[in-house]
């Protein structure tokens, strides 16, 4: 039986396996709360009902021992699935150690240290079913619209995102390089199945530990021959708002567990603004308002909103500093107002990150130059004026990747499209239509200095039957970090790699 059932069972005598992920005891009562992977569920032992020796045996039980308990299924509207079992035997299986990570608040490090097991931690249950449910949904959407799922290599001969961050690696008595993306492949599997899309690792020798960055992601890269640009942002939309309906729909729980509002989400249900490159680039400046906004007046009320709101939590944290140290405060309202300053402290480092940041966009937003990329702040601060992700198009081609196709009526433009996430997030989709001419295609190639004999192959797909065509990136950490409003994207991964981290 497992947790996750217990609903079906009220009333019947069932065994279950799993872990203590807490206990509390009282002179006659053990509580357990008990994870079996498909969920958590309190378990009370009853010296009156197991005796002495299983009672025993209960109150010694450490933190993340596994056992398996056998009792009654009760309905329980306190407890998070509504259920608990009352237990009348215990067998152990297996005793833990003393497990390193207790409820007092970690660093950041220490748990990253212990990845392999702060899997185990509610927080990061929770995570990792939504990251599983949106996997689950993209599977569904392509699948549903016959879309063929293919894999791309992970050794190439040939950079796809530009040389600068390419893990190179030893292949018998050549150079290979990790992938960058499958897209070129990709492209090769379309013109063989229609519409296709890859599912799999990529990786960026980047060296920069920015809370977006990993070394090493899943990327999911649809493909469609016969498409141009404007039906690939229609595939965007339609295939994000399933991903958002289908989590919605299934992770309630989960979401309650991280904490993560999802009425934010549910106003992200709407169609996405699409921007020229141009016209996001007025906006960010504060040229051009957007919904009533203004992107520069916006970022100055926040940072008195944010100010006023540092002196509030404050005043609060002295208030129940002094709470604590005064006369004859109980044991129980102590730990409890220290765990709400603990926290309060944690909420004013951030907004004090946030007061030392804004100046900062402020500044970037305005002194943007016209013809280059968004940096992460640029996204952070157009993307706060939008409820829903937004789509920018028609980039200039020199910032883009060399198979970028070059827009008829500008030279200037390519016919790329950006998909920027609210809630200051920022990228999670890159894609676009991809250039057919072989000449424009060899001229690019060059300019960007990759050796052409990597690319004949590619060059092939154009020499015979070349057809219009597009296709995208989605990054799925980028995407879980979004929907499950997650600080840093090494949460949103079970195993993270950035530059620096290769274990555990
Ligand atoms: O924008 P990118 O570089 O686009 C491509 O690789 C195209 N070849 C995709 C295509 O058209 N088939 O990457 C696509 C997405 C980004 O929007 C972002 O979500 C994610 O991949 N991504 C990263 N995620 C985590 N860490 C990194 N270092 C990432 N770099 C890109
Ligand atoms: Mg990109």
């Amino acid at each position: 039986m497992q947790i996750k059932d217990f609903f079906q069972n009220e009333g019947k005598e069932i065994t279950v396996s799993g872990w203590v992920a807490n206990r509390r005891d009282s002179k006659t009562l053990v509580f357990i709360v008990l994870r079996d992977g498909s969920g958590f569920a309190q378990c009370v032992v009853n010296k009156d009902e197991v005796g002495e020796e299983l009672f025993e045996t209960a109150r010694s039980l450490s933190i993340e021992s596994s056992v398996a308990l056998s009792g009654i299924v009760v309905k329980d509207e306190k407890q998070l699935g509504g259920f608990e079992l009352q237990a009348k035997s215990l067998t152990v299986i297996s005793l833990a150690d003393e497990y390193p990570i207790t409820k007092k608040a970690h660093g950041v490090d220490f748990l990253v240290d212990n990845r392999h097991l702060w899997l185990r931690s509610k927080r990061q249950w929770a995570i990792m079913r939504i990251r599983n449910q949106i996997i689950y949904a993209i599977h569904n959407f392509f699948q549903k619209q016959d879309f063929v799922q293919m894999d791309a290599p992970i050794f190439t001969g040939n950079a796809c995102e530009g040389t600068s961050d390419l893990f190179e690696t030893e292949y018998f008595d050549r150079t290979a390089y990790l992938t960058q993306s499958g897209q070129l492949y990709g492209e090769a599997m379309a013109m063989a199945m229609g519409k296709i899309y890859t599912f799999g690792p990529t990786f960026r020798a980047e060296k920069s530990k920015t809370r977006r960055h990993l070394t090493e992601f899943w990327m999911i890269e649809p493909e469609m021959a016969f498409y141009d640009n404007d039906q690939n942002m229609d595939l965007i939309e339609e295939m994000l708002l399933s991903i958002l309906g289908d989590v919605l729909k299934n992770c309630k729980n989960e979401f309650e567990v991280i904490g993560r509002d999802t009425g934010a989400l549910e106003k992200a249900m709407q169609k996405f603004t699409r921007l020229t490159y141009a016209e996001a680039v007025a906006v960010l400046k504060g040229e051009k308002d957007v919904n009533g906004a203004n992107a520069i007046t916006t970022l100055e009320n926040d940072l008195e909103e944010i100010q006023a709101k540092i002196t509030l939590v404050k005043e609060e944290i002295t208030e129940r500093e002094e709470k604590i140290a005064g006369p004859g405060i109980k044991k129980g309202e102590r730990n409890f107002n220290q765990n709400k300053i603990d926290q309060l402290k944690n909420e004013v480092k951030d907004l004090e990150e946030k007061e030392r940041n804004i100046p900062g966009w402020i500044k970037s937003a305005i002194n943007f130059e016209f013809g280059t990329d968004f940096g992460g702040s640029d996204e952070t601060v157009l993307t706060r004026l939008f409820e829903a992700p937004i789509m920018i198009y028609n980039w200039p081609h020199k910032i883009k990747a060399f198979y970028m196709k070059r827009d008829e009526k500008d030279p200037e433009l390519s016919k790329g499209v950006d998909v920027l996430a609210p809630e200051g997030y920022g990228e999670i989709v890159g894609g676009g239509e991809r250039e057919t001419d072989k000449e424009l295609l060899i001229e690019k190639i060059k300019e960007h200095k990759l050796p052409m004999d990597a690319f004949e192959w590619y060059l092939d797909l154009r020499r015979y039957g070349a057809v219009p065509h597009a296709g995208f990136g989605l990054g799925l950490e980028r995407l879980v970090v979004w929907i499950c409003k997650l600080h840093h994207v090494r949460e949103s991964i079970p195993f993270p790699r950035w530059y620096g981290r290769l274990l555990p």
